[in-house]
């Protein structure tokens, strides 16, 4: 494909309307989005990753009690006020990086639970003829350029479609969309490979290779026609991997292995690995959370040691 042809991805779309059953009761009143993955909401950890891929409108899937999320991104005149007067300048850049400019917060509503793939086509009146990135605010990516930033600099050469992909074990594939890779693999660091068919959540026996679907997405508009026959697969839902297969072989579609590291912050065990990585890599307390997980570590075998001694 041309460079010409190649329109820029300047569209994201977050789907946030779940319900955050495994957070509950810390979810019974608020959003697992704003959920702090060290000193900020999920949301803004996602929010981040595409500012800095040249995302300029944010489209939110959002549901019922997820007002906060839009509050979060909003220019709060009171705490600024009250921050500026108390000289409190470096919370004051905090704040302010955490608001999106006018006219950059898109929302649109999924009333109820039907999936994925219908929490996309929520969005495909604002998205248009556009093509645009969808990011799962669950899965957080630490690395030293964002794993949305790497996709686009992919999609620039390819065009078409790009799915960000990592390894998973073979018993852990009913969990996730996996890659039809037609028996390749991808070649390491950040290059794509052309996608041969995509299956969502498929049983271990079935499924095609190891390589899953991590949860950041570059789609063309097309994607629609096929979502909007709301066509029901794996759980009974609508299913975005189901609309991207039948992209396959019509556009181009790459898989590209980020670099960088995974967390899916959406489970209890992923939050908290998330929070150590993210606090562990933290300017102020980093040093001091580092020292704090080895003193942990350390604790723990001794307690170990002496229950064996027992
Ligand atoms: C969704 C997608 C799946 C993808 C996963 C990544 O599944 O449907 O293809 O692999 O996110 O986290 P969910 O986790 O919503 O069941």
């Amino acid at each position: 494909m041309s460079d010409s042809e190649i329109k820029p991805v300047r569209k994201a779309v977050f789907p946030v309307a779940g319900l955050g059953t495994r957070f509950l009761p810390a979810t019974k009143v608020m959003p697992k989005e704003m959920l702090p993955i060290n000193d900020r909401p999920l949301i803004q950890h996602v929010f981040e990753e595409a500012r800095e891929a040249g995302i300029e409108e944010f489209i939110f899937v959002t549901g019922r009690h997820k007002n906060m999320l839009e509050e979060h991104f909003d220019f709060q005149p009171e705490l600024e006020e009250t921050l500026e007067s108390r000289g409190k300048h470096d919370m004051l850049e905090k704040i302010r990086d955490s608001e999106m400019g006018a006219g950059q917060l898109f929302l649109t509503r999924q009333p109820r639970p039907l999936g994925l793939g219908h929490a996309i086509w929520c969005a495909a009146k604002l998205i248009e003829d556009d093509p645009f990135a969808v990011l799962l605010p669950d899965v957080l990516i630490q690395a030293p350029t964002g794993c949305l930033k790497q996709m686009v600099d992919v999609y620039n050469q390819t065009g078409g479609n790009v799915i960000a992909v990592e390894d998973v074990p073979k018993e852990l594939t009913f969990k996730y969309g996996i890659v039809d890779t037609g028996g390749e693999d991808a070649p390491a660091g950040t290059k794509g490979m052309p996608v041969k068919g995509l299956v969502e959540k498929p049983d271990p026996k079935d499924a095609p290779s190891t390589m899953s679907v991590i949860g950041r997405y570059i789609l063309q508009p097309e994607v629609f026609d096929h979502l909007s026959a709301f066509e029901t697969g794996a759980g009974g839902e609508i299913q975005l991997t189901d609309a991207m297969d039948k992209l396959i072989g019509k556009q181009p579609f790459t898989a590209m292995r980020f670099q960088g590291k995974s967390y899916d912050s959406g489970s209890r065990l992923g939050f908290i690995q998330a929070n150590l990585a993210y606090a562990s890599k933290d300017p102020e307390i980093g040093d001091d959370v580092r020292q704090t997980i080895r003193d942990f570590a350390s604790q723990l075998d001794k307690d170990a040691m002496n229950e064996a001694a027992e």
